[in-house]
């Protein structure tokens, strides 16, 4: 990588964020801290990353002419995908025509926006524990794959889709044309492709962040973060907080199937992998190759969160896990639908001990859209989650 430039000028370092939501808003605040010039692109105007980045950009991104028109246009010394709904095609061909280095790769990009790619490669690829598996393109698939082993409880997912859009718990038969309907609404695109899961009795969930980085000889390094503890409510992360208490086997276990994964994957960046843990057993669940929303509690909890490791570590930058104190983090959901409300008892919340919030900007509020994370730390885990959770629930968006 050639050195960071000044932004605006010829030699600026340019990075284009492919999404721009409160992660990549994370994020692009983390690479304007170190002078880099940045491109935020999303579906819509005004998306929060949009708001502090020095340039705007609104596409279809899973467009592929008007993705690979933006990105020739823009030049950016890294594309840095933020979603998983993206052209992923035009980035495999511009990074093979060497006009793009896309972050980590645009394999990983391709592999991790379905969960058939990057299923297959954990478990026929690389033999990592899963949940048994199916993919299925029928109802009559699905009611045939779960009677011949899947079984009761199991889990279906549209193959295309993100916080537990579309997913559902099939406990017996009378569910799964339900389970299959949904789907079907829920899935991104086109015609349903589902996988259907064997349920696994966790004891708990985590999410290991691994990081991919240069070492002072130039090689990359993976380092991991403390185990992050989430609770997740249809799917979607309602709470997370950081240590989360392991029995060390299952941390080395953890932490052998995280670099496993990233190393196939590949590139420099910042990864969540999610895990399922019982007793001294890890079952491999997915991974995003970019930052996670559970890691968000790392804004309070770690002296480098993960959007500025991820920062570092795709501009060749070195990086440092170390916690900083335990904390937590609890989503601030929207609560009504419109466009511009305003959030009563801000202050409140910051009088909660030890705690911050972050409000994301959003343009438009959906009842079950996450508008904004409360944050607290303290020696105590338990206290900060208590606190997160308080501080979440003073503040009380409302129409304006
Ligand atoms: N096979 C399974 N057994 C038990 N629980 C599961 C299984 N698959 C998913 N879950 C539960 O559902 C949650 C969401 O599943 P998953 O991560 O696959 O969906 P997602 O839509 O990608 O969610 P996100 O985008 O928020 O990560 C998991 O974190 C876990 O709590
Ligand atoms: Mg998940």
């Amino acid at each position: 990588m050639k050195p960071i430039g000044t932004p605006l000028s010829p030699h600026a370092t340019r990075v284009m964020l492919l999404g721009s939501g409160e992660l990549g808003k994370e994020v692009l605040i983390a690479l304007q801290r170190l002078g880099v010039e940045t491109i935020a692109v999303d579906r819509y105007d005004h998306a929060p990353g949009q708001q502090v980045a020095h340039h705007a950009r609104t596409i279809t991104m899973s467009d592929g002419a008007a993705l690979r028109a933006l990105i020739e246009a823009e030049r950016p010394d890294l594309v840095v995908p933020e979603i998983e709904a993206i052209a992923t095609p035009v980035l495999e061909a511009l990074e093979a025509e060497g006009r793009i280095r896309c972050i980590p790769t645009a394999r990983a990009a391709r592999l991790t926006m379905d969960r058939e790619g990057i299923r297959r490669l954990a478990a026929e690829t690389l033999g990592l524990p899963t949940s048994p598996y199916r993919f299925c393109d029928s109802l009559a698939e699905l009611q045939a794959a779960i009677d011949a082993g899947i079984g009761y409880p199991c889990i279906v997912k549209p193959v295309m889709s993100s916080s537990g859009k579309g997913q559902s718990k099939v406990d017996g038969p009378a569910d799964v044309q339900s389970a299959w309907d949904y789907a079907m609404a829920g899935g991104r695109v086109g015609p349903g492709r589902v996988i259907v899961e064997g349920f696994i009795a966790f004891d708990y969930e985590i999410t290991q962040l691994t990081v991919r980085a240069l070492g002072a000889d130039g090689s990359v390094e993976t380092h991991f973060c403390d185990p992050i503890g989430h609770v997740q409510v249809s799917g979607d992360y309602v709470e997370s907080w950081q240590p989360h208490a392991m029995h060390p086997a299952a941390l080395q276990r953890s932490r052998e199937i995280a670099k496993a994964v990233t190393d196939n994957l590949g590139g420099q960046g910042l990864f969540g992998v999610e895990l399922f843990v019982k007793g001294e057993q890890v079952w491999f669940s997915e991974v995003s190759p970019r930052p996670h929303d559970t890691g968000m509690v790392t804004m309070i909890t770690q002296w480098q969160n993960e959007f500025e490791l991820h920062a570092r570590a795709i501009l060749g930058l070195p990086v440092d896990t170390t916690l900083k104190s335990p904390g937590a983090s609890a989503v601030i959901y929207g609560g009504v639908e419109a466009q511009g409300i305003v959030f009563d008892g801000v202050a409140d919340a910051m009088r909660v001990p030890n705690s911050d919030i972050r409000l994301f900007g959003k343009p438009e509020s959906f009842v079950k859209r996450r508008m904004g994370v409360a944050l607290a730390f303290d020696a105590d885990v338990q206290v900060a989650r208590q606190n997160a959770k308080l501080a979440a629930a003073k503040v009380k968006p409302r129409v304006a």
